[in-house]
């Protein structure tokens, strides 16, 4: 694997037509745990799909929190700059146009967080049980980024006005917006998948 910033996983295109996908995944996961669903949403695009550098108890993510649900945005700010320094990297290495994020929970925090501080770094996002990752959400212009959110009505982490809250607020910096909420937990659902194929069909 090329040495990049972060460890990482990449898989190059087979459809060159479909735009690469940049996958986040969870707390606690890794760069293996979501090419499996990329390669099921979007058949043959490109998959770049780093490792979260935070370790909390030995566990990855993309960003420190100081609580559940209560982020250290200093950190957040940080690594989301950091990540998009890093799809900079990729792209001059991989020769690969912006990509669609894909994220699960805290890879779609800080996905969202991305969309907020460094837009140019993607083309749309698809955010899996997201929250709002900045409490102040910065003056961006989101036009023509296309963002799909999926939440869970019974959500324990994530309270459903949290998330109403992120999609209104990307929504307001001009992003095309799908919010779904499906009346599901926290862990993806079989619904999930059929609302991402169909958003990439799209
Ligand atoms: C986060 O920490 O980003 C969210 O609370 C969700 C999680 O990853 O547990």
């Amino acid at each position: 694997m090329t040495e990049l910033s972060f460890i990482h996983r990449y898989e190059p295109a087979t459809d060159r037509s479909r735009p690469p996908l940049l996958l986040l995944h969870g707390t606690g996961g890794d760069e293996n745990d979501l090419l499996g669903l990329g390669r099921m949403i979007s058949p043959g695009s490109a998959l770049l799909s780093p490792r979260g550098k935070i370790l909390e108890n030995g566990i990855p993510r993309f960003f420190r929190r100081l609580a559940e649900g209560v982020f250290d945005e200093e950190d957040v700010r940080f690594r989301a700059n950091e990540l998009a320094d890093f799809f900079t990297e990729a792209r001059k290495a991989y020769g690969l146009a912006a990509p669609i994020a894909v994220g699960f929970s805290n890879g779609a925090n800080i996905a969202a967080a991305m969309l907020m501080l460094r837009p140019e770094a993607l083309a749309g996002a698809a955010l899996l049980r997201a929250m709002v990752p900045l409490s102040q959400a910065p003056d961006v212009d989101l036009a023509g980024k296309r963002v799909l959110m999926i939440s869970g009505a019974m959500d324990p982490i994530i309270p459903a006005e949290n998330a109403k809250r992120l999609a209104a607020s990307l929504s307001t910096s001009g992003a095309e917006v799908q919010h779904e909420i499906l009346p599901a937990g926290h862990n993806l659902s079989q619904t999930d998948l059929q609302l991402l194929v169909q958003w990439f069909g799209r």
